[in-house]
């Protein structure tokens, strides 16, 4: 599968998922990056990887649509199979998200449906829950709304700080990405409006 991978900022998941890429246990091809932001981390992470990068900065464009038409013209440019969000901080709108014909995965740092949108693991320990984590879904066009495919969870300790609990819930999001890729690019993941089934490799044959 031709994957591109969108990222925004410092790029721990897409440097795990290259990791995992490189080490030859992802039967994925990572053929780009991109960012929206030009002073993001991982595309530092894909050039020590020579994986081809693209910029689209927001700022550069006169609205949205045009960014993303951009974004479709270098998915398609790049004859990508696989889309995965890392950290990606825009919401795709409806209309890329029709032109755009297969999967689009993203993981997020929190149980969802609980605490959706940004500063995941604030939420959490604001709202008092013991036990949070992190979710690698279907992007849809809702916020952090598609269909769950894996989740961990990572219980949240008395001391913790919104510090801790992040790093806690990252190691966990560096092993659960790549093995939602994985499965998914061996045909085992299996889409039924919501629900997601993981198939063993037995029920492949
Ligand atoms: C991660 O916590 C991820 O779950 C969320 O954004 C953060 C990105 O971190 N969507 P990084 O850029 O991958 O280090």
């Amino acid at each position: 599968m031709r994957t591109a991978i969108l990222a925004s900022g410092r790029g721990s998941n897409l440097q795990a998922l290259i990791k995992a890429y490189q080490s030859g246990s992802l039967p994925i091809r990572i053929v780009a990056v991109g960012s929206d932001s030009p002073g993001a981390g991982a595309l530092m992470h894909a050039e020590e990887a020579g994986i081809p990068s693209r910029v689209f900065p927001i700022n550069q464009y006169l609205h949205r649509q045009a960014q993303e038409a951009d974004i479709l013209n270098w998915i398609r440019e790049n004859e990508v199979e696989l889309l995965l969000l890392a950290g990606y901080m825009r919401v795709l709108s409806p209309s890329f998200m029709r032109e755009v014909p297969f999967p689009i995965l993203n993981i997020h740092p929190s149980l969802l449906p609980a605490f959706p949108g940004l500063h995941a693991q604030r939420q959490a320990l604001e709202y008092g829950v013991k036990v949070s984590g992190c979710t690698v879904h279907f992007v849809d066009e809702g916020l952090d709304s598609g269909p769950i495919i894996l989740q961990e969870a990572v219980p949240v300790l008395q001391e913790d700080t919104e510090e801790s609990l992040s790093q806690r819930i990252l190691a966990v999001e560096h092993r659960l990405y790549p093995e939602a890729v994985r499965l998914l690019a061996l045909g085992q993941v299996k889409r039924s409006g919501r629900r997601v089934q993981i198939l063993q490799q037995e029920e492949l044959r």
